[in-house]
């Protein structure tokens, strides 16, 4: 089942601390987004990535694409202000694949197995997404007065890729844009049209980098996925 990609990458990075886009961080001798590119790179059933980017750093990005003979990027997208106004910049831009993924450049751990999973039940359903079982307890917090606990059993933690047959993705951003609707995921925005999105069981080391003890986390990764 091939698939094109939409990988964000015009954050800023605040959380991270770093002072810079956290994606040029280095992990394992090459920057965290380059990490992302060589998973999609390498999958065959991937036909097209498209990156999007604040256009400051274009000449960074492009020089460390090259550095690593990334060839399947189809275009340099220019992001926005939110995650949501990036990603919409480059579904205008898609090609006429069935299915097209979103995969926050930020979780360099995705692997071609969850990707295979996610992009066949997209395929028979329309929408997917990766998500694991929440392991914390949930409270409502008032100020900084528990409210309630929150029944676990049916709470997930949602991570990307998020996939989708094109034409579902284009109506949600169409929509959510008409109706200046801003969500926290790409599946919020299908949600909100009444289409049905489903879960697949994802992987607890699919971390989205973001806080700067996640590098610690990331480092003991790395070094599990080399044994
Ligand atoms: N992203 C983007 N455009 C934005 C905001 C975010 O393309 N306007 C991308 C980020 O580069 C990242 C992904 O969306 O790969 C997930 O966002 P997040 O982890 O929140 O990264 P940042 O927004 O960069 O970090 P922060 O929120 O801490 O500033
Ligand atoms: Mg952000």
């Amino acid at each position: 089942m091939t698939y094109e990609v939409i990988i964000p990458a015009a954050g800023q990075g605040k959380r991270m601390q770093a002072g810079k886009n956290k994606l040029f961080l280095t992990i394992d001798e090459a920057p965290i987004f380059i990490h992302t590119l060589k998973v999609f790179e390498q999958d065959s059933n991937c036909s097209r990535i498209w990156l999007v980017i604040n256009p400051e750093e274009k000449q960074q990005m492009q020089e460390w694409i090259a550095n690593f003979d990334i060839q399947k990027i189809a275009g340099l997208v220019a992001g926005g202000i939110e995650r949501q106004y990036s990603i919409y910049n480059a579904i205008k831009l898609l090609g006429n694949s069935a299915i097209v993924l979103v995969h926050d450049a930020a979780r360099p751990f995705i692997n071609e197995n969850q990707i295979k999973q996610l992009t066949e039940v997209a395929k028979e359903n329309g929408a997917a997404v990766l998500a694991v079982p929440i392991k914390d307890t949930v409270k409502k917090v008032s100020g900084d007065i528990v409210d309630e606990t929150v029944d676990r059993s049916s709470l997930w933690a949602i991570q990307t890729p998020q996939a989708f047959r094109i034409s579902i993705l284009k109506e949600a951003y169409e929509q959510a844009f008409k109706d200046s609707f801003l969500g926290t995921d790409d599946a919020s925005l299908v949600e909100r049209l009444g289409k049905e999105v489903k879960i697949v069981l994802g992987d607890y080391d699919n971390i989205k980098l973001t806080t700067p003890e996640d590098l610690y986390f990331a480092e003991a990764i790395i070094q599990k996925k080399k044994k």
